[in-house]
């Protein structure tokens, strides 16, 4: 059993949650990638909003029912992956630039169950924090979280909102703080650092098993 295994059994654990009549979010990322196969043996009567072009195409391919995020207000439950997961239930998410439409489908939803493998368990989060920034200005946002620590640009392509994926490579020790100032400079469109009133559940895939993850 190895890491593979443990995503597989928390995606699955976690695909055994959604029932008929649900609006789901679904994640980005490759733990999701096994929640899509899981949900499509199913087949609940479920309509799925996606966070990301890639988990879209996934989830159609498999056979869900993608529907637009606009017109849908509230969904009954939103899955997804994370980078890191603090005892204190503070995530790192955006390993895959994704963060900023995981957090807005994440805070619309009653329910927000992270799913992952016992690696991705720390005690204290660590750098880097995922960051989409505003492409207007760019230079001078970087200045602004240059005065944070070092923040470098990922080279990979835009969000699909058109946003620059950068990290922030500073240490930091409470995520509230360093939140709380992303939250404040002009030009960060989000940040990856998801609080724990977000999270009302993490279910953790441990040597081929399913376990909790850290409770409030
Ligand atoms: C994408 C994310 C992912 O959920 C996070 O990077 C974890 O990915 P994986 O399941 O591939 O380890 O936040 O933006």
């Amino acid at each position: 059993m190895g890491v593979e295994d443990d995503k597989r059994v928390a995606a699955e654990a976690a695909a055994r949650e959604v029932a008929d009549g649900m609006v789901v979010g679904l994640g980005t990322g490759t733990t999701v990638s096994y929640l899509i196969p899981a949900l499509a043996s199913r087949r609940p009567e479920v309509r799925y909003v996606a966070t990301s072009p890639t988990t879209a195409t996934a989830a159609r391919r498999a056979g869900l029912n993608v529907i637009d995020f606009e017109g849908v207000e509230r969904l009954d439950l939103a899955i997804d992956g994370a980078d890191q997961v603090a005892a204190s239930r503070w995530l790192v998410k955006g390993g895959g630039g994704a963060h900023t439409r995981e957090k807005i489908v994440a805070s619309a939803a009653a329910r927000f169950v992270v799913i992952v493998s016992s690696n991705k368990l720390v005690d204290r989060l660590t750098p880097p924090v995922p960051l989409e920034l505003l492409e207007f200005g760019i230079d001078a946002t970087l200045r602004l979280i240059g005065a944070l620590g070092p923040v470098r640009l990922r080279d990979v392509p835009r969000s699909p909102d058109g946003g620059v994926i950068a990290d922030l490579m500073a240490p930091f020790d409470d995520p509230g703080v360093l939140a709380d100032r992303l939250d404040s400079l002009a030009g960060v469109v989000e940040h990856g650092l998801f609080p724990p009133a977000l999270v009302s559940d993490v279910i953790v895939g441990e040597d081929g098993r399913v376990r909790s993850g850290p409770t409030r």
